[in-house]
């Protein structure tokens, strides 16, 4: 069947649906917070980079598991049980195709990104001297984990700084590269938006014989994962950034790889029996899955990958990219504002981040907020490493998604046009 979110051409030639555009209205019947207001006024939701909205099908699936079915995967026997354990099977299908892995063996819930680079950390088995090879935007959590390997174990952490632009320096990539152990690298930057390119980065790292993580946090709810075309051997991506449930998220690694990794959470569910004096693990992905786990969140991953593929990337993209445009150009008319990043809208994704010299853009994101409910993030990111480089105070972030609309970039310009005269 159609899906319900979209106008639709019908191509009488060759009999094909073309999914032209993204009906808004239907859009926003499905994500309750857009049709509520606050002092009469609709709230205008820019932090989606942090935390997207939910629709009411990923929050109904998961009210469904706690009303209809509460209980636990792959241990009890029972209706409930099983009921469980197959939906939470049919979630590592539904990912494992989402971003076109083998198989949905390669698939390990985690709670976030956060938590998959920590798994991949303490589960590589580093070496004195091995050498992790990260870029200049790294958000903390492809950061603090490296350097405190460096002090537990002595590895070498390098940095491949960005060109003044915000793109990646293959020049200086192809230098740094030789000998490293692991490529770890922000696949799209929370900082600025911009976007690595991924598949020539893998292939030379692969020639040195180095290995690559990706961190698709910010990538995997805009565009199309492929692990296969990319052929990373590591991505994670939070599902809570994707329309999903908060505290979710994905790890992937190619099997030949996942399957020699040692789990760095053990206990419950992670062995197949145990003695009082030893134990054997279960295969991948159940080893890395210790405890009882977060079901109706599972569950949620599965509705919204749904519903996302339902929206399609391309509209997607056509959506934030049409809105970053028009912001972009309008804030470049105020010569206070300074954007972080390419010039060119079309290479920073949903998100367009921005500061004012010798100001504190927490103000303006509350002038923000109290002026017309538009939900903004200011501070550092979590990218700290990269403001105290540069000697930037903070930014204001303006981050996109497809329920955005027009409409609400231009409320958004008029009031940052109003604060501009303020300041
Ligand atoms: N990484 C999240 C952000 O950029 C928290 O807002």
């Amino acid at each position: 069947m159609a899906p319900s979110y979209f106008y639709f051409e019908n191509n009488n030639d060759c009999d094909i649906i073309v999914y032209n555009m993204i009906d808004i209205k239907k859009i926003k019947n499905d994500f309750p917070l857009l049709n509520k207001q606050i002092n009469s006024k609709p709230i205008i939701y820019f932090d989606s980079a942090c935390m997207s909205l939910k629709p009411r099908q990923v929050i109904e699936a998961m009210n469904e598991y706690y009303y209809e079915y509460p209980a636990c995967a792959g241990r009890s026997s029972h209706r409930l049980g099983e009921l469980v354990t197959n939906k939470v099977k049919e979630v590592r299908q539904i990912v494992a195709k989402f971003i076109n892995a083998n198989s949905e063996k390669e698939i390990v819930f985690v709670r976030n990104t956060t938590e998959a680079i920590n798994l991949l950390a303490n589960s590589l088995n580093f070496k004195e001297n091995d050498i992790i090879l990260t870029t200049d935007k790294e958000h903390n959590s492809n950061l603090i984990p490296w350097q405190a390997l460096v002090n537990k174990k002595g590895i070498k952490h390098l940095i491949v700084k960005s060109r003044d632009d915000g793109t990646f320096d293959f020049e200086s990539y192809r230098k740094l590269v030789k000998g490293v152990t692991l490529v770890s690298m922000v696949h799209t930057s929370n900082l600025d938006g911009m976007t690595i390119p991924a598949k020539e980065i893998i292939k030379i790292a692969h020639e040195n014989g180095s290995l690559v993580f990706l961190d698709a946090a910010q990538s995997a709810p805009h565009k199309k994962i492929d692990v296969k075309d990319l052929d990373v051997d590591f991505l994670a991506f939070s599902c809570h950034k994707m329309l999903g449930p908060t505290g979710t998220g994905i790890f992937y690694a190619k099997y030949g790889l996942l399957e020699k990794l040692d789990p760095f959470l053990v206990g419950g569910d992670t062995v197949e029996y145990s003695t009082y004096e030893s134990h054997k693990m279960l295969e991948a992905p159940e080893k890395f899955e210790a405890g009882l786990q977060n079901y109706a969140g599972i569950i949620g991953i599965g509705e919204a990958v749904k519903y996302l593929e339902a929206i399609g990337f391309d509209n997607i993209k056509e959506q934030e990219l049409k809105l970053n445009s028009f912001i972009t150009e309008e804030l470049n008319k105020l010569s206070k504002i300074k954007i972080i990043g390419s010039a060119d809208s079309a290479l920073r994704s949903g998100i367009i981040s921005f500061y004012i010299k010798e100001t504190d853009m927490h103000q303006i994101a509350l002038m923000l907020d109290e002026m017309s409910n538009i939900m903004i993030r200011s501070g550092q990111h979590c990218v700290h490493s990269w403001f105290n480089d540069k000697k930037i105070k903070n930014s204001a972030r303006v981050s996109l998604y497809f329920y955005n609309t027009m409409e609400e970039a231009e409320k958004f310009i008029s009031c940052i046009n109003k604060i501009i005269k303020i300041l």
